[in-house]
Formats: C-alpha cells, sequence, structure tokens
C-alpha cells in the first residue's frame, strides 16, 4: 500500500462530493466557463498530467478531459487499456502505484466498479471515476450543473428517469441528497437499479435531510409534473449482445412528444449521449426546444475543470 495517501481525494462515485462540495465546484466551474468565452482561461494547473486509462469507448469524456487539462496548462495522456500492460494482465494494484510515481491523477473509464476502487484504494494520487458499470458521477455532477445554471437550485423539484436502471440511473440516485430533489425512475421489470444502491441513497437522503427516490413500472406516471425529464441508451457499452431482448422489453419507454407532454410545461430534457434516435428518445424531443443535450455535453469541459482543479491542484477550500 503507497502510504503517502493522508491528503488524497477520489471521485468514484457522489458519495465522495458533499452537498456544499458540490455548489463549490459549481460556482468554480461557472467562472471557468466564463473565462472560455471571453479568453481568460488561466494555467492553474501548469505542468499536472492526468493519465486517462479507457477500457470502453468514449467521445466527450476523452476529448472534454484532454481539452480541459490542456486549457488549464496541464497535460493529459490517453491510456487505451489494449496498449498498456493493464490489458495484459498487469494487476489493477501494481499499475495504480506505477502511475501514481508518473502522474498527478488518473481518470479510470472501466467495466465493474471494483477496478476503480482497487485503482484508487492502491494509487497515492487522486482516481477520478469517467465511467464503470455502476456510475457515472461527473456526467450527472454536470447535469446538476446544467439544470442549476438554466432554471435554478433543483431543491424540491421533480425529476423522472425513463428507462434502464443504469450507471447513469444509479448517479442519479445518489444525486438526490445532494441537491434535494424528488427522483422518480420508470423502468421496465428486471431492469431497475441495483437495490443496494437505492438503500445506499436512502441512508444519504436521510443523514442529509433532503431529496427522496422512488420507482414505478409506467414511465408517463414519472413523467407527470417532472422539471426535468431524462433517459439514457437501452443498451449500455459492454451489454451489446442482449440488444434485441432490451429493445423488446424498453417498449413503450422511449421519451417522445406525447411523453414530455405530461412533464411540466417548461420542463428539460436531458440525455448524457450517445443517443439512439428513435428508440430512447424520438428525434423531435431531441431537437426540440426542452432539449439542452448540447449545452449539458459542452458543459462537461467546465464541470470536469473545476473538478480537475480540486483534485489535482487546490482543493476546493484554497481555490474555489
Ligand atoms: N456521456 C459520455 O460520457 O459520453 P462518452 O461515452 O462519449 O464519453
Ligand atoms: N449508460 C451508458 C452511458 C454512456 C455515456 C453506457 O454505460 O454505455
Amino acid at each position: 500500500m503507497p502510504t503517502n495517501q493522508e491528503n488524497k481525494r477520489d471521485l468514484l462515485s457522489l458519495s465522495d462530493v458533499t452537498p456544499s462540495e458540490i455548489q463549490r465546484l459549481f460556482s468554480r466551474a461557472a467562472t471557468l466557463k466564463k473565462a472560455v468565452k471571453t479568453g481568460t482561461v488561466t494555467h492553474t494547473l501548469k505542468g499536472r498530467t492526468l493519465g486517462m486509462i479507457f477500457e470502453k469507448p468514449s467521445s466527450r469524456t476523452r476529448v472534454s478531459f484532454e481539452v480541459g487539462m490542456f486549457q488549464l496548462g496541464g497535460h493529459a495522456l490517453f491510456l487505451s487499456s489494449k496498449e498498456i500492460q493493464l490489458g495484459r494482465g498487469e494487476k489493477i494494484s501494481d499499475s495504480a502505484q506505477v502511475f501514481s510515481r508518473y502522474l498527478d491523477g488518473l481518470m479510470v473509464r472501466t467495466f465493474a466498479h471494483d477496478n476503480i476502487v482497487t485503482m484508487a484504494k492502491y494509487a497515492s494520487i487522486p482516481v477520478i471515476n469517467g465511467l464503470s458499470d455502476d456510475f457515472h458521477p461527473c456526467q450527472v455532477l454536470t447535469d446538476l450543473f446544467t439544470y442549476q445554471e438554466k432554471r435554478g437550485s433543483l431543491e424540491g423539484r421533480k425529476v423522472a428517469w425513463i428507462g434502464d436502471g443504469n450507471n447513469m440511473a444509479h448517479s442519479w440516485i445518489m444525486a438526490t441528497s445532494k441537491v434535494g430533489c424528488h427522483l422518480t425512475l420508470a423502468c421496465p421489470t428486471n431492469y431497475e437499479p441495483n437495490p443496494k444502491v437505492m438503500a445506499q441513497a436512502q441512508k444519504e437522503i436521510e443523514a442529509e435531510g433532503q431529496g427522496s427516490v422512488q420507482l414505478t413500472g409506467d414511465p408517463r406516471e414519472a413523467a407527470r409534473g417532472a422539471d426535468l425529464v431524462i433517459t439514457d441508451t437501452w443498451t449500455s457499452m459492454g451489454q451489446e449482445a442482449e440488444r434485441e431482448r432490451r429493445l423488446r422489453a424498453f417498449e413503450g419507454f422511449c421519451v417522445n412528444s406525447a411523453m414530455m407532454k405530461e412533464a411540466k410545461p417548461d420542463a428539460l430534457f436531458m440525455h448524457c449521449l450517445p443517443a439512439h434516435r428513435g428508440e430512447e428518445v424520438s428525434s423531435d424531443v431531441m431537437d426540440g426546444p426542452q432539449s439542452v443535450i448540447w449545452d449539458e455535453a459542452e458543459n462537461r469541459l467546465h464541470v470536469q475543470k473545476a473538478i480537475l482543479e480540486w483534485l489535482l491542484g487546490y482543493g476546493l477550500e484554497k481555490k474555489i
């Protein structure tokens, strides 16, 4: 075990950040976003390096982390698991200790969430979850930021998740206690979220005294009166062999204009992307006036830069 881990923080799931830290991150992300628009970005991570290990494909996560590090004066290394020794069986614990000798931080996209937990356990540098089978915290932090940017606080707001009880759904479940929103998930039978995640979220909801999560099998019921409607692919990375079965199971769960009519007239629509038009969402909703998907995608850059400054640079106390 490395010994110099005392002060490092990781971002493996939303359980790793407090509600007040999230708001400080968002305030810094808003400042960093303005700086990009006004051409006044400063090199707060000059000389710092981020390793990015990808065991699954990525467009947004890879590009936004890489561009984010560049804009802050640092450097990002794209490490496809196929091209490093990890892909040939070098142990995660050994890799973590070696990478810690070169880098200032690691972003990891992998399958089993335990892989990231092990990486964080043995790395003496911060580890950021860039998506696992269980969670996608950077995306959901960005979703929260995007909602706040458009509509203000999520406290007391009704959020509808329509579709698979997957990694994105899990991160939204964990977000409820952080921002005080009321989440209703509509998932087909056998595609509900992991009960362990539901139980952990319930504990955190009780501890924070805010937020709620409920499940239904009826997507229209979830959408009714919602301030925000969210969906995601029905077939996540690694589940390709189940695609046909999933297409049948999710029939009736497409977020189309009839579904959006159940929500409040000013409700927003979000999707982490990539989307499958005509499956989990119709093209008219994706391209319609309630959709904020392109801003949501852009905001990955700004929110992650705030996360990178926090974890690789200065901590929240000193800088943000
Ligand atoms: N939303 C998201 O994480 O996209 P990528 O898979 O393209 O990184
Ligand atoms: N649930 C999706 C999210 C992609 C960003 C997946 O894991 O493939």
